[in-house]
C-alpha cells in the first residue's frame, strides 16, 4: 500500500481531479472537510489529508510515502524529502512586494522589515543578497505590512497579482517560481520504487 499526504486548501481540487482522472481515488472536497483519512476502494492506496504545511513533515516521518504540496511549503519547511515531479498546477511565484511609489526604497535600507507568512524563505533570500532583515511572521493579509507601517516590503505569493494592485503594492523582485509538487520520502524511493515509478508515470501522462 502507498500512503500519500494530501494539502488541503487551494490545490485540493486540482489534486483530488488528478487522483480522479487515473482512476486512484475519488475524493470530494466535502469529504475533505471532515474526514481526515480516506481510502481507494481497491485498498491499494491511502490518503492523509492534511494542512500544507504538515505535508512535508508526514513525509520526512515516513508516515507518508508520497505527498502532494506547493513548493512554496516545500522550500519554507525545508524537510529532509526528495521532489520527484513538477505537477504544473498552482503555478504562481514568491516574490518580494514593495509600495507601487517606492518600489525600490527597501534597497537602500540598512536593514529591511519584511512582513511574510514565510519567514524561513524571507530570511534566506534577504541573506543571498546580503541585505539585513527583521522578518516579522504574519499568518494572513500580508498586504497590510506595509500598509500600516509594521514593515518596508511583504514576502509573499502572488497569482494573479489582484490582491497587490488592490494595495498599493508591486512586485519589486521574484524569489521563485511555484506550482505543485508530487515529493517523496527518501527510504520509499528505494523499498517502493516500482510502486512508486507507477505513480510519477502515470501523473506524467496528465501534465
Ligand atoms: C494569498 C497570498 C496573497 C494572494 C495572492 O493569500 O498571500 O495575499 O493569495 O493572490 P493573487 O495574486 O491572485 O491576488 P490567501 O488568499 O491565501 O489569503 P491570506 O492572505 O489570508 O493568507
Amino acid at each position: 500500500m502507498l500512503t500519500f499526504a494530501l494539502s488541503k486548501g487551494r490545490l485540493a481540487e486540482k489534486i483530488f481531479k488528478f487522483l480522479k482522472d487515473l482512476n486512484i481515488c475519488d475524493i470530494s472536497i466535502k469529504d475533505s472537510d471532515r474526514r481526515l483519512i480516506v481510502e481507494s476502494e481497491d485498498g491499494r492506496f491511502r490518503f492523509l489529508l492534511a494542512k500544507p504545511s504538515d505535508v512535508p513533515t508526514f513525509v520526512e516521518h515516513g508516515i507518508c510515502d508520497l505527498g502532494v504540496v506547493g513548493k512554496d511549503t516545500i522550500l519554507e519547511e525545508n524537510r529532509d524529502i526528495t521532489e520527484v515531479l513538477d505537477l504544473g498546477f498552482g503555478k504562481c511565484r514568491m516574490c518580494v512586494c514593495a509600495p507601487q511609489d517606492n518600489l525600490d526604497g527597501y534597497k537602500a535600507k540598512s536593514i529591511v522589515k519584511v512582513a511574510t507568512k514565510y519567514p524561513s524563505i524571507a530570511k534566506r533570500y534577504f541573506e543571498s543578497i546580503h541585505q539585513d532583515s527583521i522578518v516579522t511572521k504574519l499568518n494572513g493579509s500580508v498586504e497590510l505590512g506595509p500598509i500600516t507601517g509594521l514593515s518596508d516590503v511583504i514576502v509573499d505569493i502572488v497569482e494573479s497579482g489582484r490582491t497587490l494592485k488592490e494595495n498599493g503594492l508591486e512586485v519589486a523582485a521574484t524569489i521563485h517560481e511555484l506550482s505543485a509538487r508530487l515529493v517523496a520520502n527518501n527510504a520509499s524511493i528505494k523499498t517502493k520504487y516500482d510502486e512508486i515509478n507507477d505513480i510519477i508515470k502515470g501523473f506524467k501522462s496528465l501534465l
